[in-house]
């Protein structure tokens, strides 16, 4: 059974992965009104994946006999000096983000939860992916140099990004019922 303070932690993270998916879908309604539907269609793809590591994380909760506890979705920023700017802050968040599943990670070893520890270990890993995508993208605006035109390009590519779901085996056992 999940004890109280992890209970806690997860169910503070199932928050951040809102609030995360809050950001990115603010994001997206910048870059949609900036002109650039493909990057906004990259972030609103990563809003929703950030609302599906939340769900799978609830549901963990659940599993393990938790309770979870809900509080607010803060407001992220809505406005934003540049394309730029938006990455850049895609990566600042998933630093912090990666900080915080570090340390439910520690809590459930420190606790003896393996079972916790292993469920954690996909999100470690998946921070590994979601900065490197940040950085990627910020190092092509970085050749880019800020110039319109250019982004324009890095729009299109953004464009092709469809939805995966994270959890395809946890959605096909809800779907066995
Ligand atoms: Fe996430
Ligand atoms: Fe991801």
């Amino acid at each position: 059974m999940l004890s109280e303070a992890l209970s806690k932690a997860l169910s503070e993270q199932v928050n951040a992965e809102y609030y995360s998916a809050y950001l990115y879908q603010a994001m997206s309604a910048y870059a949609d009104r900036a002109g650039f539907k493909g990057i906004a269609n990259w972030l609103s793809i990563q809003a929703k994946e950030e609302m599906a590591h939340g769900v799978h994380m609830y549901e963990h909760i659940l599993e393990r006999g938790g309770t979870p506890s809900f509080g607010d979705v803060k407001a992220p920023p809505s406005s934003y000096k540049s394309i730029r700017e938006v990455f850049e802050k895609v990566l600042a968040h998933e630093i912090h983000v990666t900080e915080r599943i570090n340390k439910i990670a520690s809590l459930s070893m420190q606790e003896n939860d393996h079972a916790t520890y292993n469920f954690i270990l996909w999100y470690v890993n998946e921070q590994i992916e979601e900065e490197k995508n940040a950085e990627d993208i910020i190092a092509k605006i970085a050749i880019m140099g800020d110039n319109t035109g250019l982004i324009y390009h890095l729009d299109m590519e953004l464009a092709g990004r469809t939805f995966t779901d994270p959890f395809p085996a946890a959605a096909a056992d809800t779907a066995a019922g």
